[in-house]
């Protein structure tokens, strides 16, 4: 990557607070990247998280964000520059991760406005403008990471403005590593399968669990860390020349 490697390298993790973000945000720290990471209505998970990664060695702060108010977003850049200078001298950082998101349950005849525009305004505008206004401060040869679903390659009912919009997710990272790429910024979707963090209201009976793990052919749910594991594998030079795709991380469900 274009940048001084003298430099502690820093991801930020958008809804890093808990589930799969938390997993980013822990699993990133191991490998020695500094980790800015958001939490929306539960500060103390979010201080939690800085907590463990800071006892452990690592170097972590929490911000609070709303991805749906997007008025907000600029008192947050403002924020974050003042982190970034404060604690590494630095004007921008490495790693963006889009992962806050929100699911509601709720057939195609049952899904309010209301719903539908909670749903727009978390997984979609949220994204499209937050990203907007922290491109300026990724360092060129950078990285981002937009968080999909399976549940944009196939549908189950109740979730279908949830999955629809992932699937804008998804091309909308290729929009991006378009319009991203005079800088070297490279952007791929990350899209987990049914992962076992709560996420959309709760676990699931065990019937419910059971049926997703006879779906999938490893067997069984994901747990936060199949996913966080693989997105910070990919924050690396290894991944060098992956750039505008989706990689679903599912133990292979309906294939
Ligand atoms: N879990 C799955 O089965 C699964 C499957 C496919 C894709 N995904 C995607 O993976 C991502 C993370 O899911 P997860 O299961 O880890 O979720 P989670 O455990 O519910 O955690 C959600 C995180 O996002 C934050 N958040 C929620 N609403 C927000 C808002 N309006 N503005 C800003 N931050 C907000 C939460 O912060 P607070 O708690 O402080 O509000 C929390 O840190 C999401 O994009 C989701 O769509 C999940």
């Amino acid at each position: 990557m274009e940048m001084n490697n003298q430099k502690q390298q820093v991801l930020l993790v958008t809804g890093g607070s808990r589930g799969i973000g938390r997993s980013i945000a822990i699993n990133a720290a191991k490998r020695g990247i500094g980790v800015i990471l958001t939490y929306n209505n539960h500060p103390e998970e979010g201080e939690a998280v800085v907590h463990e990664i800071n006892g452990s060695g690592g170097k972590a702060f929490a911000l609070q964000l709303e991805s749906a108010n997007i008025g907000s977003f600029n008192v947050f850049v403002v924020s974050l520059s003042q982190l970034l200078k404060k604690e590494w001298n630095r004007e921008n950082f490495d790693y963006l991760v889009n992962n806050a998101g929100i699911a509601q349950r709720t057939l195609i005849k049952d899904t309010t406005e209301e719903i539908f525009d909670e749903l727009v305004n978390v997984n979609f505008k949220g994204v499209f403008f937050l990203t907007q206004k922290l491109i300026p401060l990724i360092a060129d040869g950078g990285e981002i990471i937009n968080i999909s679903s399976g549940l944009a390659r196939f549908a189950f009912p109740g979730v279908a403005v949830y999955g629809a919009l992932k699937s804008g997710i998804e091309t909308l990272t290729r929009y991006f590593a378009k319009e991203f790429a005079d800088r070297k910024i490279r952007v791929n979707t990350v899209a987990p399968g049914p992962i076992d963090t709560g996420f959309g209201g709760g676990k699931g009976d065990e019937e419910h669990r059971r049926q997703i793990a006879n779906m999938t052919a490893l067997g069984r749910l994901g747990e936060a860390d199949d996913v966080g594991l693989f997105i910070v594998s990919l924050l690396s030079d290894n991944s060098r020349f992956v750039n505008a795709q989706r990689i679903e991380v599912g133990g292979g469900i309906l294939i």
